[in-house]
């Protein structure tokens, strides 16, 4: 079976919903305490085994690249002044996997993105990582629990996760049959359903591991919803010809594609790391304390 050694992350879109934060700065840039997202969806994939990180970037992204670049001036200011662990930290982040960056033109949708990356990934199985959702798994990185999947079955993955009913309209819905705990055979998919259309509360996370074929699949899908070119309906097309299944992933999750999912990533971040975790602990006893006393 082929290694799953390259991950795409379509990092093209404005990020309107954090306007005017995402004007001239790439939303995936904004920092989660210290560290901007994208850096975090990027471990998560290193620490899957990914080896290859393929960015489908657009117009005022360069932020991106120059994060992933060396920094020469910024690395002898620090080494001049004596900084040597800042000088490893911001080394590291380079240092991680290899970077392609591919332009996407004119944005079509998730499923015009991933068929943007075609000629970087070539004949061969890929993960997709979308920027939105933070999974946090020390032990089991969520993409790693799709890839162990893909190792037993050699067909396509797509990480779920069980939702509330009036939100499916958010994601892309699977209908499946369970076959072991968390793992299901997929028999339908469907983007952004209705909570009365919906099949079931099963939605797609943001993390796939894709066949190749999935790029013949995306040539044959008719623009759909949104007048956008969906990559849940591609996977459709896909599972004509060989089966995808779907798999929960296990691990705390994080929308941070919103103002309020945003927001709230960083407490519990700052609540969890030592350097922040006691100021944080206290301030959010110190503001509790004065909304009672209102
Ligand atoms: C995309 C996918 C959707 C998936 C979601 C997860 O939608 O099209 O199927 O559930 O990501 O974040 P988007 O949120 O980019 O509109």
């Amino acid at each position: 079976m082929q290694k799953v050694r390259k991950a795409v992350i379509p990092v093209a879109g404005f990020g309107t919903r954090f306007l005017p934060a995402s004007k001239a700065t790439p939303k995936e840039m904004m920092p989660i305490v210290d560290k901007p997202i994208i850096q975090y969806i990027v471990e998560e994939a290193v620490d899957s085994g990914i080896e290859t990180i393929i960015f489908v970037t657009g117009r005022h992204k360069r932020a991106i690249e120059d994060h992933f670049d060396y920094a020469p001036d910024l690395e002898e200011t620090l080494e001049r002044s004596g900084k040597k662990e800042l000088v490893e930290l911001i080394r590291r982040i380079s240092n991680m996997a290899e970077f392609i960056y591919v332009r996407q033109k004119e944005q079509l949708g998730l499923g015009h993105a991933i068929l943007t990356a075609e000629h970087a990934v070539g004949n061969e199985p890929f993960a997709v990582l979308l920027g939105d959702e933070l999974i946090i798994n020390e032990k089991n990185p969520g993409l790693k629990q799709l890839i162990d999947v893909y190792y037993k079955f050699g067909k396509s993955v797509v990480g779920t996760t069980e939702v509330p009913k009036e939100d499916t309209s958010k994601y892309g819905i699977v209908d499946g049959k369970l076959i072991e705990d968390g793992l299901r055979l997929v028999n339908y998919m469907v983007e952004k359903p209705s909570p009365e259309e919906a099949p079931s509360t099963s939605a797609i996370i943001g993390r796939y591991v894709l066949t190749p074929d999935i790029f013949d699949a995306l040539k044959k899908t008719p623009f759909g919803k949104g007048g956008e070119l969906q990559l849940t309906d591609a996977l459709m097309i896909l599972r004509e010809k060989e089966v995808i299944y779907s798999k929960d992933i296990e691990g705390i999750r994080h929308d941070t594609g919103n103002k309020l999912g945003y927001i709230k990533a960083i407490v519990d971040f700052a609540l969890e790391r030592e350097d922040t975790k006691e100021f944080m602990k206290n301030l959010i006893l110190e503001k509790a304390k004065k909304l009672n006393e209102k």
